[in-house]
């Protein structure tokens, strides 16, 4: 594991996708501030600096570029233990990439993979997890672990937490994983 820190970056994800021949496979991107964060369908990421997990993650390793959409399912399984460890309740995988817990958006997953003439080269599991930020605008229907817990948490610590475990379900990864993890997890999978 290379771990890496930033106080600012335009994006966690834009970082590890423009060092990545330079980094290493389970290199793992937190930062307090993001000029530029990034969602899903070129959606901005808005987030008050310190308070929350942004981090990104460069995995290199070849087996799981075929593994694209189990990958996007065991990212959401693995926040949903994380977060079930860390006590909250109700947590749920909205297909594609987004983790609700009573219909507020706690945690966005943005995967990007990095192409070398045609070839895949490496993939990049991006973060945004709320934890500590008291409140959003208005717009947003976003909740955080302060919002349900009504207390702080250690941003460090749940990360390091989320790694262990995201490494554990990962080595889960086999042939047709993607239908049997739906299966399991059918009563947590939302997709609307
Ligand atoms: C979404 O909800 O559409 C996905 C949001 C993903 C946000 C995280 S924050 C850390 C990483 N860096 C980014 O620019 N985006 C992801």
């Amino acid at each position: 594991m290379n771990w890496l820190y930033l106080s600012s970056v335009n994006s966690t994800n834009t970082y590890l996708k423009d060092n990545y021949q330079k980094l290493k496979h389970w290199t793992i991107l937190r930062a307090d501030y993001q000029s530029k964060g990034r969602g899903r369908l070129n959606h901005v990421w808005q987030s008050h600096k310190k308070e929350n997990l942004l981090c990104s993650i460069l995995l290199k390793d070849a087996k799981l570029f075929k593994e694209y959409s189990s990958l996007c399912l065991i990212v959401g399984v693995s926040i949903y233990k994380l977060l079930t460890k860390l006590g909250i309740e109700n947590v749920k995988i909205k297909l594609p990439n987004d983790i609700y817990v009573n219909h507020g958006k706690i945690c966005g997953i943005l995967l990007e993979s990095i192409f070398l003439d045609d070839k895949p080269q490496a993939l990049v599991i991006g973060i945004g997890l709320n934890l500590n930020q008291k409140s959003f605008s208005q717009r947003l229907t976003a909740t955080s672990y302060y919002q349900i817990k009504k207390r702080a948490i250690d941003i460090d610590k749940v990360l390091k937490e989320l790694v262990k475990i995201l490494k554990i379900e990962l080595e889960k990864i086999k042939p047709n994983y993607y239908q049997r993890l739906l299966k399991q997890y059918h009563n947590t999978i939302i997709t609307k």
